[in-house]
């Protein structure tokens, strides 16, 4: 009953939580967060926060579709206030879900570059993650693998290792291959992927860079940060592992490198809205976009210099530019034809 009448008060405030000065503040001394990231270091996230702004950030974790899951079911009277999730494909399913509302906020515009960002201001990118190659050092030269079309040409048979065609990082890389070649191209690279590939999908992208270390592969598909943990262990097993592969941005001379991203947005029945947006805008502060992105080693999607030992090392790269809406969009085609090519 509480909660509700808590809401009562926010509907009728509507968003202009400015008109009612103390009402408005005492419903905006926190935030509930439903968060499908666990990272350690995002703990500074949300004490940065209330530091500055004295909120309280509640943090609701779960599994990537288990909060999307969770905030339609609580319908109407769900205390989340801000969704962030890993992966535009996801993102995607909460914004059909209808769970996003637009935020118009010149500092979200300004810092978000306007391909990481919702033109509707649904959702925001707070991170970014490369699809890399990974390639075996001793069998492969860098310019064997500089796109993403290499290793769907026969020179790779057998040599190429995947995870599943099932998975979101996948699918929203066939999706961005299909935004930016068509579905035509983008079937016939999958279909070269497969022909290629040294054993079935099987594991993570980590299994993928181990599985090129130890020879079975030559070349492996994985998402940036699996390899910049590797690269910043001081573990003797992963330097062994990083001393035997190289990473490729691919398509630096023509579109770009896909990326994915962190992100999220506000949840269309927010209770505190004014919390969630101040919240929002926090998190592509210079500060936050650092530990947002060294949390996992992502990158910031503001221009931040992160003190990430493995990204500042591999320096700057070209990303495409394709609105990573599209990503979404295209998820149920790109599913199509991996089932079609057998990409399992
Ligand atoms: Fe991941």
């Amino acid at each position: 009953m509480k909660a509700l009448s808590r809401r009562a008060i926010a509907m009728a405030l509507g968003a202009s939580a400015v008109m009612a000065g103390s009402a408005a503040t005492a419903q905006d001394k926190v935030v509930n967060l439903y968060s499908a990231r666990h990272y350690q270091t995002d703990e500074k996230l949300y004490e940065g926060f209330t530091k500055l702004t004295g909120i309280k950030v509640n943090r609701i974790e779960g599994k990537e579709d288990e909060i999307i899951e969770r905030i339609r079911n609580e319908g109407a009277n769900s205390p989340a206030d801000v969704m962030i999730t890993v992966d535009m494909g996801r993102i995607w399913k909460a914004e059909q879900a209808g769970l996003l509302a637009p935020v118009k906020s010149a500092v979200l515009d300004q810092r978000v570059p306007a391909n990481l960002r919702d033109p509707e201001g649904k959702w925001f990118g707070f991170s970014t993650r490369a699809r890399v190659l990974i390639y075996a050092k001793d069998k492969l030269q860098p310019a064997q693998v500089a796109r993403y079309e290499d290793i769907a040409s026969p020179n790779f048979k057998g040599k190429v290792c995947a995870r599943s065609g099932g998975h979101v990082y996948n699918l929203s890389l066939l999706s961005a291959i299909i935004a930016t070649q068509g579905e035509e191209k983008a079937e016939a690279w999958a279909k070269g992927v497969v022909a290629n590939m040294g054993r079935p999908p099987q594991g993570g992208d980590t299994d993928q860079i181990k599985a090129v270390a130890a020879g079975q592969c030559d070349v492996a598909i994985s998402n940036s940060y699996y390899f910049a943990r590797i690269v910043n262990s001081t573990k003797d097993e992963d330097k062994a592992l990083a001393a035997k592969v190289a990473i490729m941005f691919p398509n630096q001379a023509d579109r770009g490198t896909h990326v994915n991203v962190s992100g999220g947005g506000l949840v269309k029945t927010a209770p505190n809205k004014e919390s969630a947006i101040k919240y929002l805008e926090y998190l592509v502060s210079d500060e936050a976009q650092r530990y947002f992105a060294n949390g996992n080693n992502e990158y910031p999607v503001a221009e931040v210099k992160t003190n990430n030992a493995a990204l500042e090392g591999w320096g700057a790269f070209k990303m495409d530019q394709v609105n990573i809406g599209a990503l979404g969009r295209n998820q149920a085609k790109a599913q199509a034809i991996f089932d079609k090519v057998g990409w399992k």
